[in-house]
């Protein structure tokens, strides 16, 4: 089993949950999606017939579709044809990232960062995150990662909405080297926001290991066994985003990426080098396919 929330955390977080009206509550469509792939005896034909009833996402699931990230050859038409060619797992995914990335759009988290800086570094740990599954040699799960990366640091945004000015004194004092972000949360907000984005994927009925990984994001080493590959290779993806200055980026100071996180991840020294090369042209796809 993974780690538990402390009963502390669980009561901080479920009295911001009930006290945010707007992003506590997922679009219909998006959770009958999830409830969908989740459910093993459900066909691609159900898939199509839920996104179908909203016009915005069917177009966003056919822009996303034809975009340069996934490079496919022609142009695509359809959604069924989507659910086809890329599987439903994949157009699963597309769906959730296009329905949760309105909630990142507007506002300031602090006097340096937005909310739109939070979505920047949200993309690029998506789009980091399944290179390195990509180069662990697993070509499996791709999408699943990219959605892990996307939403990792969800709590945030209900930080935002219920601690607001609580949670730019902890950016803002973090900034000035006063401690790290999460120690900052703690101290003046009772809870991290991996506590909060529990809290927020739990009540939004994601499914078991997405829940794992927004929690989790810094301590893989928690997680049960299963989860802990998918774990560490978020936790590099942000060690590296934050790096290499891609968005909000104090939440993972260290410069270094620990050895352990490798074995974890599953890659080799080797293949880091490859990553940031090709990362911002990948990141500039992923943020056009989603962004507008
Ligand atoms: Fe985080």
């Amino acid at each position: 089993m993974p780690a538990e929330l402390a009963q502390n955390d669980m009561t901080i977080v479920s009295k911001a949950l009930s006290s945010i009206g707007d992003i506590a509550t997922l679009p219909e469509v998006t959770v009958k999606i999830i409830e969908i792939v989740e459910d093993p005896k459900s066909t691609a034909r159900e898939l199509h017939t839920v996104i179908k009833t909203d016009p915005a996402l069917s177009a966003k699931v056919l822009k996303v579709v034809n975009s340069a990230f996934y490079g496919l050859p022609g142009q695509i038409a359809s959604v069924d044809r989507a659910i086809i060619l890329l599987g439903m797992s994949a157009v699963k995914n597309i769906a959730v990232a296009a329905s949760i990335a309105r909630l990142f759009k507007k506002g300031k988290m602090s006097d340096h960062f937005s909310a739109k800086d939070l979505w920047r570094h949200s993309v690029a740990v998506g789009v980091t995150a399944r290179m390195i599954h990509k180069a662990s040699g697993q070509p499996a799960g791709l999408e699943e990662v990219f959605l892990a990366g996307l939403i990792h640091d969800i709590g945030i945004l209900v930080e935002r909405q219920a601690f607001p000015d609580q949670l730019a004194d902890a950016i803002n004092r973090c900034v000035s080297g006063e401690g790290t972000f999460r120690d900052l949360e703690v101290k003046i907000i009772g809870a991290d926001h991996q506590a909060f984005g529990d809290g927020l994927t739990t009540k939004w009925k994601f499914p078991r290991h997405l829940r794992a990984i927004v929690g989790f994001h810094h301590t893989p080493e928690a997680l049960s066994p299963e989860l802990q590959k998918l774990g560490y290779t978020i936790h590099m993806a942000d060690i590296i985003c934050c790096r290499e200055k891609h968005g909000f980026c104090i939440t993972e100071s260290l410069c270094e990426i620990p050895e352990e996180v490798f074995v974890g991840a599953g890659i080799d020294h080797s293949r880091l080098e490859e990553i940031l090369e090709a990362l911002p042209e990948e990141i500039e796809n992923a943020e056009s396919m989603l962004n507008g």
